[in-house]
């Protein structure tokens, strides 16, 4: 950090210079009562500023959107996130940062870094910022990825896809989500278009091996700057049209397994010294192993499961690490499907919360008798299809009664898990 600023003063300063920031970051409290800014004020900051406020804490959050989810219960500076002199605004009103997505704009993050507290660091987004260095981070921390190749021209592509087979992923390196920026190349004929299309991005591509997985798993992992960790419970997580759909815990997997992801997701978190949540999602496969597929340094959409399932829930977990608090125990009280509120059924689960109604599901009947649908709406003024409106946990006694809840409501008719 700033070695070349201190040239001059000799490596003995420096160590002293450089120990003594780190220990000052390491030992800082920031207790409730005090202002945590923000960057993006969508629905994961709004359920962190829930969480937050319980405890005390008071919220600021910048976004373009007035009354976003976040805004809607939290002070909002209305700006673009790459609006410096809003950037220098939240730093002025906040005592700590944090950010709730994590394409922050690498200048942004800089100048929060320089002017307020930003235990997270910048170095966790650079990080996971880009597949290529992300992997390389997951391999330094001893857990295993798809094979995989950087590319650089159509000619290099197509010997990574004689190397690793078909089928195989072409991605974006950077500003992927919910499977955008990517390509399933299933036969030689598409190397072509599938170069043709990514490359637009104009950022570097990945391909990476099909991993043929009988299961995708996520552990959510926190870290805090003094360097305590705890994982939450693994979900099992159901993906439609590339968007999460549903998230299963317990995860119907071996015990042994769960350990193993828990343990994993645990040394990503301190091999890179990870502040806040990291998310690890992973594949499982048929012959037991897992390969681990991305990170996200912030709250995920595989982790709501917790706000009613867990002794304390990501958001919270997140606001503890950052304000370095102690982190709070991460058990599991009851089994969960939480199942994601797309655009296109917001109408139905609003009209279940007014009514007590689930669609097709008679009030009084066993398949209701058997759960509790604990509905989270996160405010958006506009709906459209695809776009995350809200989630239901459904708290059960089994797993399957609420897969079966689910389905028979019909409200996310088609949608097997
Ligand atoms: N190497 C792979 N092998 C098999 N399936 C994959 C692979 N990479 C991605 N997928 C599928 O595509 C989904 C989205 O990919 P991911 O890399 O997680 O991007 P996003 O940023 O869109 O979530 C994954 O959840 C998985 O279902
Ligand atoms: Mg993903």
């Amino acid at each position: 950090m700033n070695q070349t600023s201190h040239t001059g003063n000799g490596a003995l300063d420096k160590g002293e210079i450089h120990g003594s920031e780190q220990s000052k970051r390491l030992e800082k409290v920031i207790p409730p009562g005090s202002t945590i800014g923000v960057l993006g004020g969508g629905q994961l900051g709004r359920m962190m500023t829930l969480a937050g406020t319980n405890l005390g804490y008071r919220f600021v959050t910048l976004d373009p959107t007035p009354s976003s989810p976040c805004g809607q219960v939290a002070e909002q500076i209305v700006a673009g996130y790459d609006d410096q002199e809003a950037a220098k605004k939240l730093a002025e009103r906040s005592d700590v940062i944090t950010y709730e997505f994590e394409n922050v704009d690498a200048g942004v993050a800089a100048l929060l870094e320089e002017l307020s507290h930003v235990p997270q660091g910048s170095r966790l987004l650079y990080t996971t910022q880009h597949r290529l260095r992300e992997k390389r981070a997951v391999e330094a921390a001893g857990a295993a990825v798809a094979p995989y190749a950087e590319i650089g021209s159509e000619q290099e592509l197509r010997e990574a896809v004689a190397r690793l087979g078909i089928p195989s992923v072409l991605k974006t390196a950077t500003g992927g989500y919910d499977g955008k920026g990517q390509w399933v190349i299933r036969s030689e004929a598409e190397i072509g278009p599938a170069y043709a299309e990514l490359s637009k991005a104009g950022t570097e591509l990945v391909l990476e091996q099909f991993i043929p997985f009988v299961k995708e798993l996520s552990v959510i992992a926190a870290r805090s700057p003094r360097g305590e960790i705890r994982t939450f419970p693994v979900a099992e997580n159901i993906h439609v049209d590339n968007i999460l759909h549903a998230s299963i815990v317990p995860a119907r997997i071996d015990q042994e397994v769960q350990r193993e992801a828990e343990r994993l997701a645990s040394r990503i978190a301190e091999s890179m010294e990870a502040v806040g949540l990291l998310a690890v999602e992973m594949f499982l496969t048929g012959d037991g192993r897992i390969y681990v597929n991305e990170l996200a340094p912030r709250p995920h959409n595989s982790g709501h499961y917790t706000m009613e399932a867990c002794t304390t829930s990501q958001f919270e977990q997140h606001v503890r690490a950052v304000c370095n608090l102690p982190l709070g125990e991460a058990k599991l009280l009851t089994p969960v499907v939480m199942v994601n509120v797309l655009g296109e059924h917001v109408e139905a689960v609003t009209e279940a919360v007014a009514t007590g109604r689930w669609g097709e599901v008679e009030a009084g009947s066993t398949a209701l008798a058997n759960v509790v649908p604990k509905v989270h709406l996160y405010g958006k003024a506009g709906s459209a299809a695809k776009r995350k409106m809200g989630h239901v946990n459904v708290l059960c006694s089994d797993v399957q009664d609420a897969v079966d809840f689910i389905q028979q409501t019909t409200i996310w008719r088609n949608q097997l898990i």
